[in-house]
């Protein structure tokens, strides 16, 4: 199979493509413009192979996403490319709604014009919005965007799907619950909490620390996304969750627990604005119809996190410099700490 990647460079991008290029032999050009997120060495382990092309530019560049579809023929789209953090949403919005929303426009439209085969667009289980106890969302829930992060995913789901109830472009949309494992931008709770434990830093918890969100190891989501790749029906919807709710404060004492730091490095700072509750998601219909199930456990999920997070103190020196020290202190240099 040849794929057209689009956010490759990225934390789960990445994954997606040593997976499909190292283990299943696919054919992929990952196509990403290389923001602070993304990292070309995240692709290392793949970088030389014949199968692997990776092309520098921005989905919302039409006449670029023209041409690398029309030069790699690919049978299929799978579309990670976004700005994916809800704290740098809010403070600036403006590059989320324009690579989220016109960016996936860009792509839709062109992979229209092209007639491609198969198109999986990936999305989050925050589109639902916060749900009380007991709800899990199915793929039936409304849309309930909170944050400019999630609306700009939600409204890029609805225009996914208007390609295909419209032009009948074969539109596959994943929904995945919050992501951890190695090569994750430490802007995100676990990789943050476990940079900021190694080096003896604060943990910054917001609010109480009993939001609650389901994990889900970056492995088991590329092989969700796969399996709806190879399997999925067309204009369907498939969340894939990872079976393990937690408050956010459990997350942080385990990692403060496997680092064997002590719990004092815990503090208590001022709440996200609209900060959502308690995500929950269902991944019943993705299991009945492809099998698919997610296999690592979180304890042992965290614990290969934290060995690798440890052993690539330099890759996480290089993306702890420059920029984000202006993104922590913008974050985090006026939260200050209330306990
Ligand atoms: P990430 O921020 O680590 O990576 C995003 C990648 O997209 C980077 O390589 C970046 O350079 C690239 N990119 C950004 N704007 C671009 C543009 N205009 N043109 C080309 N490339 C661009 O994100 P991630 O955590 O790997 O998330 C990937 C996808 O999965 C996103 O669509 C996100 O919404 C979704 N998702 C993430 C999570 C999670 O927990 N991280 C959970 C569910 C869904
Ligand atoms: P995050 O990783 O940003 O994912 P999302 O907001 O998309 O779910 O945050 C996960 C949870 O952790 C969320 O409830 C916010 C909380 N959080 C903190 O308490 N402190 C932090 O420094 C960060 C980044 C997140």
């Amino acid at each position: 199979m040849k794929l057209l990647v689009t956010g490759g460079a990225g934390f789960i991008g990445s994954a997606f493509v040593r997976m499909a290029v190292g283990d299943r032999g696919f054919h992929v050009v990952n196509l990403d413009n290389l923001t602070y997120a993304g990292n070309l060495e995240n692709l290392a382990p793949i970088a030389g192979r014949e199968c692997y092309r990776f092309v520098h530019g921005d989905i919302c560049d039409a006449a670029l996403v023209a041409s690398v579809l029309a030069d790699a023929q690919p049978d299929a789209i799978v579309h990670f490319a976004a700005e994916s953090h809800v704290d740098r949403s809010i403070l600036s919005p403006e590059p989320v709604v324009r690579t989220n929303l016109l960016g996936t426009f860009t792509l839709l439209d062109a992979a229209r014009r092209h007639g491609i085969g198969r198109y999986v667009h990936v999305s989050t289980d925050e589109v639902y919005g916060s749900l009380a106890p007991p709800l899990e969302a199915t793929e039936e829930f409304p849309l309930n965007a909170s944050s400019p992060y999630s609306a700009s995913k939600a409204g890029a789901d609805l225009l996914a799907r208007s390609y295909f109830v419209t032009y009948k472009l074969p539109v596959l949309i994943t929904r995945a619950s919050n992501n951890y494992g190695p090569y994750q931008f430490p802007e995100k709770l676990i990789p943050l909490m476990i940079a900021n434990a190694l080096s003896d830093q604060p943990l910054p918890v917001y609010g109480d620390g009993m939001q609650v969100r389901d994990w889900l190891y970056v492995d088991d989501h590329c092989r969700g996304i796969l399996a709806v790749l190879e399997k999925g029906r067309d204009g369907e919807i498939y969340n894939i969750g990872g079976n393990r709710s937690l408050p956010n404060l459990e997350v942080v004492r385990q990692v403060l627990s496997l680092t064997g730091k002590p719990e004092s490095l815990i503090h208590y700072v001022k709440d996200r604005p609209g900060h959502d509750r308690r995500y929950a998601l269902s991944s019943a219909r993705l299991t009945r119809e492809t099998g698919w199930e997610p296999a690592m456990d979180f304890e042992a999920g965290l614990a290969r996190t934290i060995d690798w997070y440890r052993a690539n103190a330099a890759w996480v020196a290089r993306v702890c410099s420059g920029e984000y020290r202006n993104y922590y202190e913008r974050n985090y240099g006026n939260r200050s700490v209330t306990l």
